[in-house]
């Protein structure tokens, strides 16, 4: 039974979500947390962290402790922050991490070991066709031997897939892809690039615990651009398959546009076709990296806050339907340290409020509209 406090802050949030334009407040002081109510239903339910506030911003951390059951780095395992020269590593941030999550007794994800972004500047020079899958083997050793037995998942391969590019298959033309991108039997074009096939089988070797994972964005929605890409994607998962590839999980990015919940029934498709293709594949699905980006809504706050609430509740609740979703995972946890005011701020330069908790760490609209979402999933 909720407490009567925990029935009124649903209720205003309730009436919120339903009246996008309300200026009411969310009362959730008394509200459980996130990833204990995740936790009640078999999910893992966390966030990612930033390096800096991790180590300067004390309420920041005690946010994370309170709330996540799972956290993975924001930046600190990429290759790029973890790889000053070919041949120095630094790990200070990344240990820090995993030093966090196993004294907070929280679950620790990998980001990840091959992506085209984060990419330090020394590989152009340095990488080549000949040297490459000793790089790549030899960094997937390093880096997922160090924390082998301690996570959870790694996203082994972040967006390989960007049709616009327009290379066979929908593969993105990235440095990986330009150096490792034929076939590893054929040496020629094909549905999965070398470097995909090295990363995952490197991977499992290294830390056989771990759930390998395909991670990627732009998937689930219902316009043609995503249908595509989820097209691409899922036929890459299954060709993967089809060669006895260790994967275990197909990692949806979930950074969602608030605009979306002005629609009627969002999500409603693409992301259940998305997690259905998955499952039947025999993946499991994690929502790695939730955001409601709400930089097309007017900006009064109230509304922006009712509409990315709005938006976790639908896009959740359509997700968690589906029991092949086990963990999920906010991009951040407060809009104070959001990647959104850098990359993709917006026109009007007023911060974004994306996540859960607002710049001064206090719950938003978005807090209760997560616990209903994650209240009303099947217990996995
Ligand atoms: O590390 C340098 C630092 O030395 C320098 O002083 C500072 C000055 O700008 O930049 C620092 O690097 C920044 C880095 O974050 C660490 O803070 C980069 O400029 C900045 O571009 C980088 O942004 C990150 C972005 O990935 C990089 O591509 C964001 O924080 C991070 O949230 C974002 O995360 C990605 C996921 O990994 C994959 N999915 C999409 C998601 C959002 O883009």
């Amino acid at each position: 039974m909720p407490t009567r406090r925990e029935f009124l802050a649903g209720s205003a949030a309730m009436l919120a979500l339903t009246q996008p334009g309300l200026a009411l407040a969310a009362d959730t002081t008394a509200l459980p947390t996130l990833g204990a109510i995740g936790a009640a239903r078999g999910l893992l339910v966390g966030c990612a962290v930033a390096a800096r506030p991790l180590r300067e911003d004390a309420a920041y951390r005690a946010l994370i402790r309170q709330q996540a059951r799972i956290v993975v780095a924001e930046n600190a395992f990429k290759f790029g922050a973890l790889r000053p020269s070919p041949t120095a590593y630094y790990f200070d941030d990344a240990d820090a991490l995993a030093s966090f999550a196993t004294e907070n007794n929280m679950v620790l994800r990998g980001h990840n070991f091959v992506w085209h972004r984060q990419i330090p500047r020394w590989f152009a020079g340095y990488v080549t066709p000949a040297n490459a899958e000793q790089v790549l083997v030899d960094h997937i050793e390093k880096v997922g031997g160090r924390y082998a037995g301690r996570i959870q998942s790694w996203d082994v391969v972040n967006e390989a897939v960007h049709p616009p590019d327009h290379l066979p298959h929908g593969l993105r033309n990235s440095p990986w892809q330009q150096v490792l991108g034929n076939d590893l039997q054929t040496g020629k074009p094909g549905a999965v690039p070398a470097y995909i096939e090295i990363a995952f089988r490197t991977a499992r070797r290294v830390d056989p615990k771990a759930l390998l994972t395909y991670n990627d964005y732009g998937i689930e929605g219902d316009d043609d651009a995503a249908a595509g890409k989820r097209r691409d994607v899922l036929a890459l998962l299954r060709a993967m398959k089809e060669r006895d590839i260790p994967l275990d999980a197909l990692g949806v990015q979930s950074h969602v546009d608030a605009r979306a919940s002005f629609a009627a029934g969002p999500f409603s498709k693409g992301l259940g076709e998305l997690i259905a293709g998955a499952r039947k594949l025999g993946l499991k699905v994690m929502l790695t990296e939730m955001d409601v980006n709400d930089k097309h809504l007017p900006p009064p706050i109230p509304q922006r806050d009712a509409a990315v609430a709005a938006t976790y509740a639908t896009y959740l609740q359509t997700a968690l339907a589906d029991p092949a979703v086990i963990a999920v995972l906010t991009w951040g946890i407060t809009d104070r340290y959001t990647w959104l005011n850098g990359e993709d701020s917006r026109a009007d330069k007023l911060p974004e409020r994306p996540l859960p908790f607002d710049a001064s760490l206090q719950p938003k609209l978005a807090v209760p509209a997560m616990l209903a979402a994650l209240r009303g999933a099947p217990t996995r």
